[in-house]
């Protein structure tokens, strides 16, 4: 068997993670023959609920699980990571802003930052799910310099599940036929689902999700707005957030980037913008990517229409926003 891999989870204790432990310590992410060590780093008031995720982690009995560190000191919880989960966020409460949700986050994104810096492998793999997810990215990497800027990336993987289950919902096939959705932008109500590149597997012959859809104005207004908008819905219903979606759509991220995209298929990752599409350069933009060996790299030459072009610009105009609000936090 290999070496125990580390792998760090913040906002251990909450409950994204309650869900995206079992499925990283099966053997969902980096395969069935890949022993684990986690690591679980969350707040001190959240210690005594970080007790009993580790008791049930030991009650799974799972053979890939070689030990588990719970720890609220960051040197601890970075100490030789190979991939790093960034789930642990400050929620937003009532009466808040949108600026100052930020302006928390992007103190515990530099502070993190830092730490994987200083204490994590130079190679780790690092995902922020904490929102908002794209520029605490950014922050996270600026602050560890020693670390490719490759190796920091948003999760956008959540809409585009939701994307490809819409689509697959619309013609009536199981979601497993439906490829190549893409998520421009940012992981906010700004994103851009967009179904134009998407394929689906009918009957054997792969067809062109636009075609297959038949309905231009379905796919341009109620099918973006209902991946743009799926968040609130659920927190609607369930009366809490997405988790055991989101831990699902952190898995298939982190498990696409450490093991590869099957050919012919790409997916969607919140990666630091070279301006490749239009998009504004150095915010973390996603973008459609295919993966291998480890390293992902931007698919090119797709066609943008101008409805898309108009999507492209509203959401990376949101980053460039955000951006510069973390610069009035942190200085540039
Ligand atoms: P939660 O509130 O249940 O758990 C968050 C945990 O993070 C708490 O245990 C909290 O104590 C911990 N935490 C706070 N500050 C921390 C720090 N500095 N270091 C370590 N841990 C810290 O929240 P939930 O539902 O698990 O969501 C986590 C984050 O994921 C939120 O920011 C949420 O908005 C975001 N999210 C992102 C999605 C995406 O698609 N990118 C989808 C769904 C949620």
């Amino acid at each position: 068997m290999a070496e125990p891999l580390r792998v760090v989870v913040t906002g251990a204790a909450g409950q994204i993670a309650y869900s995206l432990l079992y499925m990283v310590a099966k053997g969902d992410v980096f395969g069935p023959n890949q022993p684990l060590i986690l690591h679980l780093l969350d707040i001190p008031p959240m210690m005594s609920v970080l007790e009993g995720v580790v008791m049930e982690l030991a009650d799974c009995a799972l053979p890939l699980l070689h030990g588990v560190v719970p720890t609220d000191d960051p040197a601890v919880a970075f100490k030789d990571v190979a991939a790093a989960f960034l789930v642990g966020a400050m929620p937003r409460k009532q009466g808040m802003e949108r600026k100052d949700l930020l302006s928390a986050n992007v103190k515990i994104f530099k502070v993190q930052g830092e730490a994987l810096d200083k204490y994590a492998k130079k190679d780790v793999k690092v995902l922020v799910v904490g929102n908002p997810a794209n520029t605490n990215a950014l922050v996270c990497s600026r602050y560890a310099p020693s670390i490719p800027k490759e190796n920091f990336t948003a999760m956008t993987r959540l809409d585009q599940n939701r994307a490809q289950a819409q689509i697959a919902a619309k013609l009536g096939v199981p979601v497993r036929l439906v490829r190549n959705l893409i998520i421009w932008g940012n992981h906010s109500s700004t994103q851009f689902p967009d179904a134009s590149h998407a394929v689906v597997d009918l009957n054997g012959k792969l067809t062109a999700v636009p075609e297959a859809v038949n309905d231009s104005t379905w796919l341009a207004s109620q099918f973006v707005e209902t991946v743009q908008k799926r968040g609130a819905a659920v927190i609607n219903a369930r009366k809490m957030s997405s988790a055991m979606s989101a831990a699902k759509a952190a898995s298939d991220h982190m498990r696409d980037w450490f093991l590869g995209t099957q050919p012919g298929q790409f997916v969607s990752m919140g990666v630091l913008s070279d301006g490749s599409y239009g998009a504004p350069k150095d915010v973390v933009f996603s973008f459609p990517v295919t993966i291998t060996g480890g390293k992902w790299e931007i698919v090119r030459e797709l066609q943008v229409n101008d409805f898309a072009r108009k999507m492209l610009d509203t959401t990376g105009k949101e980053l460039e926003e955000e951006r510069q609000e973390a610069i009035s936090v942190i200085g540039a």
